[in-house]
């Protein structure tokens, strides 16, 4: 049985980095989320971290090719034989094409695509209320998924602290470039037949369960 290879898309906050790391733990499969490689980067202040830094906070899209250079290297550095999921990656056509290529070329061709989707209100009371641990990068929610002492990780003990993007002001261009940049791509996978809809207007572990069956479902044929 060939392991998952799958992409998580759709809108900021409707739960997909928070999915992608429990499937990561369940099916024992690489999570690479493109947000947090490129969050790393410019917290250690690297050159591309410099080049990107801008277009993170502002909530647009980093250029096509910077974006897909950093994840087709790191996905050349998976195993061979090792599921992945990617969290936010690829957002546009061209990103998508590019990796198709790369993945032609590796012979790892997706099994699936998980379309996360949620209505726009909702999305942005989940962002607003998230926290991220400045240590380990776990994810929380004041509201829905909160840490059991305020602001400090149960995982690690880190401090928790906002995303800059993560404004309201700053969500609604990040919704806006989903729009006009990233819708386009459920046509493009729907096509090809690889598009699975994830309701993810429910609670995390219901939410779960419904990821897990598809993928095992995936994962089965
Ligand atoms: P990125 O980090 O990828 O952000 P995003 O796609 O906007 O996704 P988020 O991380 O906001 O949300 P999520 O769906 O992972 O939700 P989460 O699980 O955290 O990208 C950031 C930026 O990097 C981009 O704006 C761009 O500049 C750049 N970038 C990245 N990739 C790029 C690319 N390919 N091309 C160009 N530029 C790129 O959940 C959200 C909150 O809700 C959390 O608080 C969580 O605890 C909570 N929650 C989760 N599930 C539930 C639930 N079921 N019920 C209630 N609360 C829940």
């Amino acid at each position: 049985m060939a392991p998952p290879r799958l992409i998580f898309l759709g809108p900021p906050g409707t739960g997909k980095g928070t999915q992608a790391a429990r499937m990561a733990a369940r099916f024992d499969v690489v999570a690479l989320s493109s947000g947090d490689a490129l969050r790393a980067e410019i917290r250690n202040g690297t050159p591309l971290g410099q080049q990107v830094n801008e277009y993170v906070s502002s909530g647009a899209l980093v250029p096509d090719e910077l974006i897909t250079s950093v994840i087709l290297t790191a996905i050349g550095k998976f195993p061979a034989d090792k599921g992945f999921i990617l969290d936010g990656f690829p957002r546009t056509v061209p990103q998508a094409q590019a990796l198709a290529a790369g993945l032609a070329e590796r012979g790892t061709p997706l099994s699936g695509v998980l379309n996360f989707s949620l209505e726009p209100q909702k999305i942005i009371r989940r962002i607003t209320n998230r926290r991220i641990c400045s240590n380990c990068n776990a994810t929380y929610n004041l509201l829905f998924l909160p840490p059991e002492r305020e602001g400090v990780c149960d995982r690690c003990g880190g401090t928790l602290m906002q995303r800059v993007d993560d404004r309201e002001d700053v969500v609604a261009t990040r919704l806006a470039a989903y729009e006009e940049l990233t819708v386009p791509l459920v046509e493009y996978y729907s096509t090809q037949g690889i598009l699975h809809e994830i309701d993810a207007d429910a609670p995390p572990d219901v939410v779960e369960q419904n990821v897990a069956d598809v993928i095992a479902e995936l994962k089965g044929r």
